[in-house]
């Protein structure tokens, strides 16, 4: 068991060692295991923990989710980790910051492993129409900005297809069962975190990040079927406003505002 894990430990000297980023991951809490990283990220970004703190877990055991849903996070099987950020944005643009980070794992995957992973509105990782990734951003506010946000992402890197719960093994994937070999989690996540870092420069100039993520997203534009609190709505999936909210063009012609739904398949 232990030779079998060691050499791809997410310890805090071995992504040090390997990290390219300039203010991203500077400061790192790395836990073998750990309530949530979010839980974690947040009450230390209250405390006035620096901008690009990264906070990851080899497992996490109350992983969270959209919505309140739980997260499932097993030891040494993915990425589950946080990150504290203070972008100088008004309250109304914390929506965009979800966009940024499903684009920027969407690249370094594609540049990593050569995969071509798709987005999912709000903000999943679809690769062979199955989940592998969620995003989970908290925001806290201050005088009417942003005082920080916390951006979770959650990854299944190294399950095999039985360390998925059966019933979830038609909705949900990894990348090892993507391009079947492990895969060093520490390698691809400093890829990651250059990405968001080269991304996150661009955060004034958002047109870039939404063009990029609809060219990803092969729903953007197509007639989709959305719940919103209990309500099924289906209309063309028009525009992502400058808020992040999606616009759906209903059957009336009305324009229906988005802020919290689930695209069905
Ligand atoms: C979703 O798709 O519902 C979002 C899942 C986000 C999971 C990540 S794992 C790291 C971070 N810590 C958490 O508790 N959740 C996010």
């Amino acid at each position: 068991m232990k030779n079998k894990i060691t050499f791809d430990l997410l310890s805090e000297d071995r992504i040090k060692s390997m990290l390219h980023t300039k203010f991203l991951a500077q400061k790192i809490y790395a836990f073998w295991s750990v309530g949530s990283t979010n839980e974690f990220a947040y009450r230390r970004a209250l405390l006035g923990e620096k901008e690009g703190t990264l906070v990851i877990a080899e497992e996490q055991t109350r992983g969270r989710g959209r919505k309140s849903r739980s997260w499932d996070s097993p030891f040494t099987k993915g990425l589950w980790f946080s990150l504290i950020l203070r972008p100088d944005l008004p309250a109304s643009k914390a929506g965009l910051v979800p966009y940024l980070a499903g684009v920027s794992v969407a690249e370094a995957i594609e540049n990593y492993l050569n995969l071509k992973p798709s987005l999912k509105w709000p903000n999943d990782l679809l690769l062979t129409d199955k989940k592998f990734c969620g995003i989970l951003s908290e925001v806290e506010f201050m005088n009417g900005k942003i005082h920080f946000i916390i951006l979770g992402i959650g990854i299944n890197v190294n399950h095999k297809v039985h360390d998925f719960p059966e019933q979830y093994r038609n909705q949900a994937t990894s990348l090892r069962i993507e391009v079947d070999k492990r895969i060093d989690r520490a390698d691809l996540l400093v890829q990651i975190l250059s990405y968001i870092e080269n991304n996150y420069l661009l955060i004034n100039n958002f047109e870039e990040i939404l063009s990029k993520w609809k060219k990803r997203c092969p729903k953007f534009g197509e007639e989709i079927s959305v719940i919103q609190e209990g309500e099924k709505y289906d209309g063309l999936f028009e525009e992502i406003d400058n808020e992040g909210f999606m616009l759906l063009r209903l059957k009336s012609g009305i324009i229906k505002k988005i802020v919290a739904g689930d695209i069905l398949f």
